[in-house]
Order: structure tokens, then C-alpha cells, then sequence
């Protein structure tokens, strides 16, 4: 089917923290209709299996490409890390993840140095970040820090336990001596403010939210489907409800919206 400039973009994640970056798709790119879905029922995502994350984003595939979206973006690192080239293949339409656009960065801006990154464990584990910056010069220093996105999915963000979670992992020795901070997790920029602190003072910390939407828009432009009139409607699904992720999606997204239930 050929696919139209006023068709949704589809973002997906394992739960509520790829609205971080469906809410920097909305700020950035205000013409363009989304539909979301969180899988709320299988998350977290990063310590399950390849095989059982490969399992999920088909069903959710198929989902968006039911819902005629002209464009997939993978909101999740843990799914662009393991999951992409699944994606891509199966789709048949443009599709993006959230690690290329911050790699990209980091090869502009943060040549020749140590950089940072925190991750969930499948991430951390796939060395993805390390093998699409092999010839930059820049020497990542990569930590597992699991207990961060359930702490955000449970409402902590800003609670000392969240802040004593922070300083513990960002105080590992293999974070010593960087010089900038990849959040590897979608989920991450809830605590921004609260991982700033620890750094205090003039420190880079790099978030897929803040880069992703000019490549976004690049590649939207390069495949004509730019939505040029102002006809945008959004949606969010979810694959299992409960009133604490529609509490949670106003923290993520700014403001409260509908969560609609969908048996995969
Ligand atoms: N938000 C997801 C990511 O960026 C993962 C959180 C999870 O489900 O473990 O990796």
C-alpha cells in the first residue's frame, strides 16, 4: 500500500518510557499523528531473552502496519540493540531506533574521548554502542544499571531511593573519568534532573530525546512523507492496563491521555 504523509508514525516500547520519546516527537513534529504502544504486560524488556523481545516487537509490527503507519521508530534501546534488523526486515516500511541518531552525535561532539553509558542488561550486553562507534576513538565505559527503569515505572522518579540508586551506580569505578553520559534507556530522561545533580555543574548528558527528532525529520523528508498539514491525531495502546500506568503516562508524556488495551 503506498503509504501517505497524514499516516501515523508507530513508536513502540516494552512499557510507559518510550513516551519520553513520543513526547519529543509531538514538541518537535507537532503535523504528524502517532500511535504508541507500550507492552506493558511483558515488561521489562531488558533482562528477557532475544528471542522472546524478537517474539513481542513482531506482534507489535504487525499491529502498526495494521494501523497503516508510514514509519516505525523503535522507542526502546534494549529493542534497537537486538531487534532492529528483525524490524526492518519484517516491516517493508522506513524504520528507526534510538541508538543511531545518539551515535551519530557522539562521533560529531565527543570524538577521542571516555564517554559514559548505563543501560539495561541486554543493551549493555550487546555491545551495540561499541561496535557502531568502532573507529571513532572514543573509549566507552558501559555499566548494567537495571534497577532504574523499574524505580521510574513505579513512580519513584525524584524519591531518595531513585537518587540513592544513581549515586550507587554512577559512582562504579568504571564510570570514573568520562567525560559526557549516554542514557541508554528510553526511560532515562525522567531522571535527568536527578543524575545531573551527581555530575553537578557543566557536564554532557546525552539523551536519544534531544537528537532523535532532526533525524527523524531528515528521514521523513527523504521518504516524502513529512506531514505538511496540521491533521494530527494521537493514540496510545497498551498491552495490559492498569490506573498506575495511566497515572505514570502523565509523568512520562506531560499530560494524562487515554490508554486503550490491545490483545496482541
Ligand atoms: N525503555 C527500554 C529501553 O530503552 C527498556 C526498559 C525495559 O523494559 O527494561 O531499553
Amino acid at each position: 500500500m503506498r503509504m501517505k504523509p497524514e499516516n501515523p508514525i508507530g513508536i513502540f516500547d516494552s512499557g510507559l518510557g518510550g513516551l519520553t520519546v513520543a513526547r519529543a516527537v509531538r514538541q518537535h513534529l507537532p503535523n504528524e499523528s502517532i500511535i504508541y504502544f507500550g507492552d506493558t504486560l511483558n515488561a521489562p524488556w531488558g533482562d528477557k531473552s532475544v528471542a522472546a523481545i524478537g517474539q513481542y516487537v513482531i506482534k507489535i509490527c504487525r499491529l502498526l502496519i495494521q494501523e497503516h503507519c508510514k514509519l516505525i521508530l523503535i522507542a526502546c534501546n534494549t529493542a534497537s540493540s537486538v531487534a532492529f534488523d528483525l524490524v526492518r526486515d519484517y516491516a517493508g516500511i522506513p524504520v528507526l531506533n534510538v541508538i543511531d541518531p545518539v551515535v551519530d552525535y557522539l562521533k560529531q561532539h565527543h570524538a577521542q574521548q571516555s564517554v559514559g553509558l548505563i543501560g539495561t542488561k541486554q543493551t549493555i550486553a550487546s555491545e551495540v554502542y561499541q561496535k557502531k562507534l568502532q573507529g571513532s576513538g572514543i573509549r566507552l565505559c558501559a555499566l548494567t544499571t537495571p534497577l532504574l527503569a523499574p524505580l521510574i515505572e513505579e513512580g519513584l522518579v525524584g524519591h531518595h531511593i531513585a537518587t540513592e540508586a544513581i549515586n550507587y551506580y554512577l559512582s562504579m569505578p568504571v564510570l570514573r573519568d568520562i567525560q559526557a553520559l549516554v542514557l541508554g534507556c528510553t526511560h532515562y530522561p525522567l531522571l535527568k534532573s536527578q543524575i545531573r545533580k551527581f555530575y553537578r555543574g557543566d557536564f554532557s548528558i546525552i539523551d536519544s530525546t534531544d537528537v532523535l527528532p532532526k533525524n527523524l525529520k531528515n528521514s521523513l523528508i527523504a521518504h516524502d512523507l513529512l506531514n505538511r498539514s496540521q491533521s494530527a491525531v494521537t493514540k496510545f495502546y497498551v498491552s495490559d492496563y492498569t490506573p498506575m500506568f495511566a497515572k505514570l503516562t502523565r509523568l512520562f508524556f506531560s499530560e494524562s491521555v487515554h490508554l486503550k488495551r490491545i490483545d496482541l
